[in-house]
């Protein structure tokens, strides 16, 4: 549960500094004004013909309108969606979004915000009572297409992680100079020394440069 907030956040944070990007991406309104019930709250839901009609994408979200006495549960799994079975799920191939305990007696508004992250079948239910809402009409499917292909903010960062010596691939090995016996001060010497205390300045500068702006960072957020 905390790794699924801390996640949530962190997907968040990513999300506000590439929110430029975000505008290609849509959000879907589960039921639209109807929400996320079973019918034996709202007997009009039918989820399945509210689906049919859209084209859903990598990076686009489904936001679940709900309370706590109903959850959300994302599976690839065709099995758990058709038993409504979330208790027996395996654990990578199945997330349930609501953390909140199902609640008889006092409820309370609950939005919930799913980002597709994989393309293919997606079945979404609630998995509260043994499966007794999804069988109440609280259930659907989607097929989910690339699209633009997810956003970096979605994107698991163990993904991201460049592949070792990735940059490396291409560049020429470094040429091997042999030690010359007869000419140990070989006339390089000084230039090394010249463009090591060179680069060695522009480091020194660099990092003044970004104490500076440290500095005028932490004055701009007071
Ligand atoms: C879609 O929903 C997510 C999650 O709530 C949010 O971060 C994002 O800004 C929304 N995007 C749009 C275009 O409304
Ligand atoms: C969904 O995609 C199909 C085929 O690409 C297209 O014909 C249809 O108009 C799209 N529907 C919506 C609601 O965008
Ligand atoms: C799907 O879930 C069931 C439990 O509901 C599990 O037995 C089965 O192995 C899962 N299938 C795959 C392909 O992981
Ligand atoms: C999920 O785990 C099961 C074993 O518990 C394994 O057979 C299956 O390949 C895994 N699926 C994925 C997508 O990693
Ligand atoms: C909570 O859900 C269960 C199962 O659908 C239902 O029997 C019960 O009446 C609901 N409680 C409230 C307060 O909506």
């Amino acid at each position: 549960m905390e790794q699924r907030v801390l996640f949530l956040s962190f997907s968040s944070l990513l999300l506000l500094s590439f929110s430029g990007s975000v505008d290609a991406y849509k959000n879907y309104t589960v039921g639209d004004s109807l929400g996320w019930y079973d019918t034996t709250v709202k007997s009009n839901v039918d989820y399945q013909k509210w689906a049919d009609g859209k084209n859903f994408s990598l990076g686009d979200f489904l936001i679940f309108n709900t309370d706590n006495n109903h959850s959300v549960v994302q599976t690839y799994n065709f099995t758990t969606y058709k038993l409504c079975d979330y208790d027996n799920s395996v654990d990578n191939d199945t997330v349930e979004w609501s953390s909140a305990n199902p609640s008889n007696t006092l409820t309370q508004g609950a939005t919930v915000a799913v980002p597709l992250l994989k393309e293919g079948p997606n079945y979404f239910f609630s998995g509260d009572y043994d499966g007794e809402q999804c069988d109440n009409g609280q259930h659907f499917k989607i097929t989910v297409s690339h699209g633009k292909g997810l956003p970096d903010s979605l994107k698991d960062p163990s993904d991201q992680a460049p592949a070792p010596n990735a940059a490396d691939y291409d560049s020429t090995p470094d040429t091997v100079v042999p030690f010359d016996f007869n000419n140990p001060h070989d006339q390089d010497t000084d230039v090394k020394k010249d463009s090591g205390s060179l680069s060695l300045y522009g480091k020194f500068l660099d990092m003044k440069l970004n104490g500076i702006l440290l500095l005028l960072g932490i004055v701009y957020m007071f």
